[in-house]
């Protein structure tokens, strides 16, 4: 475990407290409590009687949120995966005698912590050299080598297409799988060197501009972890899990991520946005939207965590 963790400063925080409404002995869940940092400002407005379970893969997060957050007995930490929460017996075990009615509010601030980011031994960044690791649950799954040496020039382009955006995909791909053949694929440094075969890396990093292995990095973490597969099922679970007037409030930090979240929310508040969007369909509402557009940190925000900027937090409530 790390000695000194980096701290992860909890993004759109005050959105999410004005958002989640909090009665007496709140039941909240906390699907990617990570370092505990909104667990512990949403626990600081809660009475005695609450009670928190919070959810995280990561092993190291646990730990680090159940050492920030002390003894306090309010909070439950639960190690899975929120895909597999919802039949988790533990997880209904602990529902039915805490939670029995549903959750007063439902958080899940999506993606990679600081903590993760900036461990090198953990092996998300190319700004620090680390073995190419990528697992949020570090005890299972392949690793992003292992993951990438099952993989065939197309499937791989797919993928950094897919979940990065990036044009370049092809021949990036082929570099990946170059490097990987002659023995050159052990290190995040590794990665990022492949990928600046194809898209050169500027001298001096011009304002604005991302580093060139930045779209990869984001698409081999999403197929690693497979962050994206099972999302729209989790959060209707989760929607699920809610008392009537309830809330959930959901923090994404990409447009993928964020699009997935949008028109999930959307189908359950009963708006269609499939094809052929004037035909009259009408579909179940479980949810009502709280603000339909979302919200975007503010500019004070975005300055002191530059991360924060591309987060956005949508909001919504459970029907009677
Ligand atoms: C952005 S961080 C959360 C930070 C937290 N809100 C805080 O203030 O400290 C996201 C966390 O979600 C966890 N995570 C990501 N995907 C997960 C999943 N599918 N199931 C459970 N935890 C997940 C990651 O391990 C990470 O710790």
């Amino acid at each position: 475990m790390a000695t000194q963790p980096p701290t992860h400063v909890p993004v759109l925080l005050q959105e999410v407290l004005d958002n989640l409404v909090l009665p007496p002995a709140a039941r909240i869940l906390d699907l990617t409590l990570g370092l505990g940092g909104h667990a512990e400002a949403l626990l600081a407005r809660c009475d005695k009687g609450a009670r928190y379970l919070g959810v995280d893969r990561d092993p190291e997060a646990r730990y680090l949120a159940r050492r920030r957050l002390g003894d306090d007995a309010r909070l439950e930490i639960l190690a899975c995966a929120y895909e597999d929460l919802w039949n988790d017996a533990r997880f209904l075990a602990w529902k039915a005698e805490s939670a029995p009615g549903g959750f007063d509010a439902i958080l899940a601030d999506l993606g990679v912590s600081t903590l993760q980011l900036r461990s090198p031994e953990r092996g998300f960044s190319f700004r620090d050299e680390g073995p190419l690791d990528m697992r949020m649950d570090t005890t299972s799954g392949p690793t992003a080598v292992e993951w990438i040496a099952e993989q065939t020039d197309e499937s791989l382009a797919d993928a950094i297409y897919q979940y990065g955006e990036e044009r370049a995909s092809r021949p990036i791909a082929r570099a990946i799988l170059r490097a990987h053949r002659e023995g050159r694929l052990a290190t995040t440094k590794d990665l990022a060197e492949a990928v600046y075969t194809v898209i050169p890396r500027e001298p001096a990093k011009r304002k604005g501009h991302s580093d060139p292995a930045t779209r990869t990095f984001q698409a081999i973490r999403i197929a690693v972890n497979g962050e994206l597969d099972r999302l729209a099922a989790a959060l209707e679970a989760a929607a699920g899990h809610l008392r009537p007037g309830g809330r959930l409030a959901v923090i994404s930090f990409h447009s993928l991520e964020d699009r997935i979240v949008k028109q999930t929310l959307r189908r359950l508040a009963g708006i269609y946005d499939g094809p052929g969007r004037t035909a009259p369909v009408t579909l179940p509402k479980l949810l009502k939207l709280i603000h339909p557009g979302g919200l975007a940190p503010s500019e004070a925000e975005a300055a002191a965590n530059p991360p924060s900027r591309s987060a956005r937090l949508r909001v919504a409530e459970r029907l009677p």
